[in-house]
């Protein structure tokens, strides 16, 4: 199983019209209808999420910080003036879209991917202006492995420094356009240079990658970009700081150059994190055509630890200190 490419029968669905959200219900994943003037088919008035389920040995379904996707899911709403679907409606639609599938939730270490979508389906291709009056909220699950192919393995990033995956303040939305505007530098990477990702790098600024956070790990200070409306501001990201302050880590959060990223990488370890990538270690930089290697170039020892504590709280192998997990089924 890879990711992305298998979904579950049910999706929760509600629509938009006449100033209000229609009673969100549960119906087969099938198409649906959008004329062609649709809103989002010209003006790209979309935005989404990305979350997990996990069921656990103990019977228990459990999402991971699913709160926190609901707030981002709202701001990206504003951001782009689609209607925005208060947080209870949010709520329970998530979990009404997860418990309606459980027999398909995959058992550990897959896990059930979510996919909130919302997108403006006014049929007036004049509204280029202005915001679409009609809106489809749907939220789609996904049985899903693995993110990137191989299993975990140090990945290779090259550094663009040309670039740019989204603008300095949109970068913080979760918005369709932002991938677009990134698919010609990732192909490119893949395609010239086989690398996995790109590492965003406009006039030599670090930010992130198309898909996730970027994080350096140098003796015990963990480093990253801070937070300033031009990277999306990660679940996951979060969580590793939080899970890293409280191992006594230095936490760095800053805006650091190429320059600085090369000079510390033979006593560093870097990771990529997101919901998909989890926490997926780097090992090479490609940088002018030269191929650099992060410390050894092999998966390091602390990116593993962190993963291995990420997951043993996602899977429920390790006390959830945090309150990170919400179970939402009877247990069995
Ligand atoms: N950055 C980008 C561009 C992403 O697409 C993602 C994935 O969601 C992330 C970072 C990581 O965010 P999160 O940890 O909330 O999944
Ligand atoms: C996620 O990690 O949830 C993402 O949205 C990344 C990607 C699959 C686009």
């Amino acid at each position: 199983m890879g990711f992305g490419q298998n979904f579950t029968s049910l999706m929760a669905f509600s629509r938009y019209s006449d100033g209000q959200w229609q009673t969100p219900d549960i119906r087969p994943l099938t198409d649906f209808n959008l004329t062609p003037a649709s809103h989002v088919l010209h003006y790209a008035s979309t935005c989404f999420e990305g979350l997990k389920a996990y069921r656990w040995a103990d019977g228990g379904i459990r999402l991971f910080r699913y709160r926190d996707n609901i707030k981002r899911l709202r701001a990206s709403a504003k951001a782009l003036c689609l209607p925005m679907p208060d947080e209870t409606m949010l709520d329970d639609m998530i979990k009404q879209a997860v418990l309606a599938v459980d027999s398909e939730i995959p058992a550990l270490p897959k896990s059930l991917y979510i996919r909130p979508t919302l997108i403006g389906t006014e049929d007036n291709i004049g509204a280029a202006g202005k915001a679409s009056k009609e809106a489809f909220l749907y939220i789609m699950t996904s049985p899903v492995g693995d993110y990137f192919s191989g299993g975990i393995r140090p990945l290779k990033l090259l550094i663009d420094e040309v670039n740019m995956r989204s603008t300095p303040t949109f970068g913080q939305v979760k918005t369709g356009g932002n991938y677009a505007a990134a698919l010609s530098s990732v192909i490119r990477a893949r395609e010239q240079y086989g690398a996995d990702q790109v590492l965003y790098c406009p006039q030599g600024n670090v930010q992130e990658t198309g898909a996730a956070n970027f994080f350096v790990l140098k003796d015990k200070s963990l480093i990253t970009k801070k937070l300033d409306g031009s990277i999306l501001p990660g679940i996951t990201r979060d969580s590793i700081i939080q899970l890293a302050h409280n191992q006594g880590y230095e936490i760095i959060e800053c805006d650091f150059t190429v320059t600085e990223l090369i000079n510390w990488l033979p006593q560093s370890e870097a990771f990529l994190s997101g919901t998909a990538a989890v926490i997926s270690p780097v090992g090479h930089l490609i940088h002018n055509n030269k191929t650099l290697a992060v410390g050894d170039g092999e998966i390091g020892r602390q990116t593993l630890a962190f993963r291995e504590q990420l997951t043993a709280i996602q899977q429920g192998n390790q006390v959830d200190k945090f309150d990170w997990v919400t179970q939402i089924n009877e247990r069995c």
